[in-house]
């Protein structure tokens, strides 16, 4: 088999204008490590966070100070496992998985831990499973356990009408929840559309001043500051802090117990983990009908930088797809 594979390589840190179409070496699985033939992917915010190095700390953590470590993104994936490990007994060549495999997604073949795939429920297509990864795992991780949606709750999603938020409707929905979505205008009926028992368009009501409270806001829009939101939170209820907002995140990570003490308060700051399990609950909601994703965009694995450029916008409707194979 041809050893070369295509792939969107970004070697220097920059905007979506660093990223090239290249030949590259195709990747070889090591013992515990699967290949997979990637049939689709998609793009997060995560991605562009480590295309451009920002924020900073991201080098430091596990980027690279100068210059990135890991020259092909891309999260999530779909596609087929093409060769195994000796170690990895989990999948076998010609199983059809998806999940979300950190870096490596935006190539013809990328290798990863099995832990980090699912097996593709039959009636899924690549299309739909491509686009699930990060955001379906973000979404169901913020409800179910960082803010322990219980059925008849108000929940809040900030943000509704982007990767994380239109999972997270449908989602809370599955939950049993009371779901308010808010969005701009132009997305009011998409969010509706999703389920959503209430709709509220920012560009017209600040539900920071309403009079309705909620047990959990999903904070993916992240732009409202802590006194805004505590005014919008009932007594014992969370914020489930997702969205990227340095000064927010300090202010919850350093003082967070004594922010919200009154009444029971919380707000809770996490990053979401892949977990094999909770992608195979993400995958059983697509096969049952339960949860479907929204794919507002899909390009070319070589025009992968015009759907970064599109992701950065932060106006995505849904998910930007790239279809590979
Ligand atoms: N903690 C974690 O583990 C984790 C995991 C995944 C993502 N994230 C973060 O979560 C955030 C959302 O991710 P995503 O994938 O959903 O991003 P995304 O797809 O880029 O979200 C875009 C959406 O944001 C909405 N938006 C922009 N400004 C808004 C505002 N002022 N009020 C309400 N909504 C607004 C837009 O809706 P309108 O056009 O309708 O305004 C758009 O649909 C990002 O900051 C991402 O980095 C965190």
């Amino acid at each position: 088999m041809n050893d070369k594979m295509q792939a969107i390589t970004s070697r220097t840190y920059g905007g979506p204008e660093v990223m090239k179409l290249e030949q590259v070496e195709r990747p070889e699985p090591r013992l515990n490590q699967v290949l997979v033939k990637v049939a689709a992917t998609s793009i997060n915010p995560y991605d562009w966070h480590f295309l451009r190095g920002s924020p900073f700390l991201i080098r430091l953590a596990e980027s690279g100070l100068f210059a990135p470590k890991n020259i092909v993104l891309g999260a999530d994936v779909s596609g087929t496992i093409e060769a195994v490990g000796k170690n990895v007994t989990a999948f076998k060549p010609g199983d059809e998985v998806f999940g979300d495999i950190g870096v490596g997604g935006f190539a013809q073949y990328a290798v990863c831990a099995p832990n980090r795939l699912s097996l593709k429920p039959q009636n899924v297509s690549f299309a739909d499973a491509g686009v699930v990864g990060i955001a379906g795992l973000t979404a169901l991780q913020a409800l179910r356990d960082w803010g322990q949606v219980k059925p008849g709750q108000k929940v809040l999603i900030n943000g509704a009408s982007g990767g994380v938020g239109t999972y997270a409707v449908q989602i809370a929905k599955q939950l049993g929840a009371e779901v308010t979505g808010a969005c701009s205008t132009a997305n009011v009926e998409l969010v509706r559309s999703l389920g959503a028992d209430h709709v509220i368009d920012y560009k017209k009501t600040d539900f920071t001043q309403e009079p309705t409270k909620y047990d959990v806001i999903i904070d993916l829009a992240a732009n409202r500051s802590i006194g805004d939101i505590k005014r919008a939170m009932l007594p014992k209820s969370v914020w489930v802090l997702v969205g990227l907002n340095i000064k927010n995140m300090l202010m919850v990570g350093l003082f967070g117990r004594w922010l919200f003490t009154e009444s029971g308060k919380n707000a809770v700051l996490k990053i979401a983990e892949v977990l094999p399990e909770d992608l195979k609950t993400l995958g059983n909601m697509l096969a049952e009908g339960d949860v479907r994703p929204v794919i507002d965009r899909s390009y070319a694995l070589k025009d992968t930088p015009i759907g970064v450029e599109y992701v950065e916008t932060m106006r995505a409707k849904g998910k930007v797809a790239i279809t590979v194979a």
